[in-house]
């Protein structure tokens, strides 16, 4: 071989060694069984050449189209939504990103972080895009970090954590869309040329009509075991939006983030902004698998103990709304005892003496005890439930104030309302203004003491009940357009604080119901109350939209006395997710007590699988009138099925159900469990063994005839 021969060959191994073809500099961000390729080119634009399943030769890596520009930018050539629009301090509208560098850390054991570092050539701005790959459980979490080098100010119009490209045959859109008890509906549609966008600019109870997430089918709707589907969702506790554009060559951008709307963001010199993630993953294999990602994932990495165990509580808000006293409060945590939960949780109407919260209308900032009402305090509570045996959690609503209450006549300016217009009411409260320290520092203490003066106090509830409307900042004067990102920032800077002291005790969140539902929010709370409404067949629509996105640990399901259904019926729907309680114990007939104190002892027995386990959507109560779903765990030593018969017809023809997750090999005993004392099993071939395989291609007769509307059952099924 000749020198010039041997310089072209070693320069060929260079090139794949190195990731360069053609002079292109490839950027593999991948997971056990996804990638996303970004190529340099040679103008030093990135461009975003595959996201798929991961090529099985290497070198084909390397031969992806350039494809589209991976970080669009405004006001330069592009015609569509950009990611990122800015204005320069001199008011100069567009900018131009290039490629610096591209780094790559380990964060932690379980993901790589590829950072990609851009700058625009004429002005000091630089971005960085951050992939953090998680190999195993096959999801990336992407964010940007703007970095303003100017001297002056510069406003962020745009500034999204994500830009993706697809190019597929058709789009199909799964939305989660609904209101007040109402969360988490599905809807799906085939995306057409131009714009769908999914947003909400409510703020603080940010997702009462839309959630931030969504599945996105490529060429076909995906269904549970087939189909190309990425799953998509912002861990952002406030405005969000997700921009779907189809143009004239049928490409697909996806642009997800904050939503600018209200908030061209102003960032002065010096300063780095940083969205927040835009979590995704990937299956060739349909939407149960991005779920079962997605739930690995958030257990492992971004859920507070999201691997731990979590209490079933018996709550008193149905029972008694805000009239109670101590003595029934005693009663109520005999009760607890009695039917064998773990702890009882004191909701809202316990604070407030000047204006004491006997409705919706007063007190919220006035966290004080009413004395009249609790003469012995939290404490005695607390001391009451460790000498039962139980434990002892608390309600608060702590960024809103009512304004009938003491704070609000001390800290008029506490408050975000419009100058010069009328106070406007939701719920009849206003929301504090966090974006002032002071008030940010009144909510932390809140808290802080709260946990501190009452120790022993096991578990609280923060609760969210308006949204953002007539929003203005006394603060903030002229940087009203930070507001909603301010307010969202200093929400998380409470919840560090308060972490950084009280690390271990649970805290659910909820929003008026299930409004406030994403990733970064978790990573401060152990679970969400997912709807106000309880009914249990409106439950079976809400628990199968979040089933998609949350593990099972993290969704809070109680039983109450919502909908005319058997205590069964909502015993078996709840225990799908975090069970609980919201009922009055009083009112249980014999068996119903007798069945409770039975199925909290299930529960527990099967918790394991259910929390830890993963999910497959069986049956969809959207395509069926019935919904069934199994959860197997990771040995795949134990699963536990959940039929839901919801309107079914007696004479319908209804299939065997054939499982999903097992061992082919293994022989697993199948056994009916969660019945009311007294009745048998509906379970054809209840108590049989069968092997993995024979479940997973015959499956199960689950109802035997007994084809009634609203019943359910509980199949456990365990290896022999
Ligand atoms: C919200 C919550 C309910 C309950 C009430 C109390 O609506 O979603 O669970 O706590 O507030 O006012």
């Amino acid at each position: 071989m000749n020198n010039i021969k041997l310089f072209f060959l070693l320069a060929l191994m260079l090139s794949f060694i190195t990731g360069y073809a053609q002079n292109n500099k490839r950027i593999i961000i991948e997971t056990d069984r996804t990638s996303l390729i970004l190529t340099v080119g040679k103008n030093g634009h990135v461009y975003q050449s595959y996201l798929g399943e991961r090529f099985q030769n290497r070198e084909d890596n390397n031969s992806a189209p350039q494809g589209k520009n991976a970080y669009i930018t405004g006001g330069m050539d592009d015609q569509f939504q950009p990611a990122i629009r800015i204005t320069h301090a001199d008011g100069n509208p567009s900018l131009d990103l290039v490629y610096v560098d591209q780094k790559v850390n380990n964060p932690d054991a379980a993901s790589t972080e590829t950072v990609v570092t851009l700058k625009d050539p004429q002005y000091p701005v630089i971005v960085k895009l951050h992939y953090q790959a998680y190999a195993h459980e096959d999801v990336i979490k992407s964010w940007t970090e703007i970095i303003n080098n100017e001297k002056g100010t510069i406003t962020l119009n745009d500034y999204a954590s994500s830009m993706l490209h697809f190019d597929a045959e058709s789009y199909w859109l799964t939305q989660f869309h609904g209101d007040w008890a109402y969360e988490m509906q599905m809807q799906e549609s085939k995306l057409t040329s131009g714009i769908k966008e999914i947003d909400s600019k409510l703020g603080t109870r940010a997702n009462m009509y839309q959630s931030p997430m969504f599945l996105l089918s490529l060429n076909k709707l995906s269904d549970e075991n087939t189909g190309e589907v990425i799953a998509g969702t912002l861990a952002w506790t406030g405005n969000f939006r997700f921009h779907f554009e189809q143009d004239q060559n049928n490409s697909l951008r996806v642009v997800s983030g904050i939503n600018p709307y209200a908030s061209a963001y102003q960032l002065t010199a010096g300063k780095t902004f940083t969205t927040p993630a835009f979590i995704f993953t990937y299956s060739a294999n349909g939407r149960g698998q991005v779920s079962r990602n997605l739930h690995t994932w958030a257990r492992n990495h971004d859920v507070m103990d999201g691997n731990g165990s979590r209490l079933v509580l018996l709550n008193n808000w149905e029972t008694t709304k805000f009239d109670f006293n101590e003595q029934q409060l005693n009663g109520m945590l005999d009760n607890t005892v009695k039917i064998g939960a773990d702890l009882f949780l004191l909701d809202d109407g316990w604070f407030g003496n000047k204006y004491p919260r006997s409705d919706d209308k007063t007190a919220l900032g006035d966290w004080q005890p009413t004395q009249n009402k609790l003469p012995n305090g939290i404490g005695n509570l607390i001391k009451q439930a460790k000498a039962k045996g139980t434990k002892f959690g608390i309600w608060i609503e702590p960024e809103m104030v009512n304004p009938k209450s003491e704070l609000y006549e001390k800290h008029p300016d506490w408050i975000l309302k419009l100058p010069n217009r009328a106070e406007n009411y939701y719920r009849n409260q206003l929301v504090l203004d966090l974006t002032n320290p002071k008030v940010a520092d009144f909510v932390f203490r809140t808290m802080d003491e709260l946990i501190e003066k009452n120790q022993g106090l096991a578990f609280i509830k923060w609760d969210c009940n308006r949204l953002m409307t007539n929003t203005w900042s006394a603060h903030l004067k002229d940087k009203q357009s930070n507001l909603f990102v301010y307010y969202v920032q200093s929400f998380y800077n409470i919840l560090k604080r308060l972490r950084a002291k009280h690390p271990q005790l649970p805290i659910m969140l909820c929003s008026g119901g299930g409004a406030r539902t994403d990733y970064e929010a978790l990573k401060y709370f152990t679970e969400f109350w997912a709807s106000d409404d309880t009914d249990p067949v409106e439950r079976v629509y809400i628990q199968w939209g979040y089933s998609n996105f949350f593990p099972a640990n993290t969704v809070a399901c109680h039983v109450t006395s919502w909908g005319k259904q058997s205590l069964k019926f909502r015993t078996d729907v709840a225990m799908m997710g975090k069970l609980g309680y919201d009922i009055d114990v009083n009112k249980m007939t014999p068996n119903e007590l007798v069945f409770t104190q039975q199925a909290i002892k299930n529960y527990k027995r099967l918790s394991n699988v259910i929390w830890r386990g993963d999910i497959y959507r069986l049956i969809s109560p959207y395509e069926a009138n019935r919904a069934v779903l199994m959860y197997v765990d990771s040995t795949k030593t134990k699963a536990v099925l959940f039929n839901y018969n919801l309107n079914i017809r007696e004479r319908e023809q209804v299939n065997r159900v054939r499982l999903q997750g097992l061992n082919p090999q293994a022989k697993y005993k199948i056994e009916e469990t969660n019945l009311m004392p007294g009745t048998k099993a509906i379970l054809t071939d209840n108590g049989r063994t069968f092997t993995g395989d024979y479940l997973m291609k015959v499956g199960l007769d689950l109802n035997n005839w007994h084809l009634k509307a609203l019943t359910s059952s509980v199949v456990e099924i365990t290896l022999q």
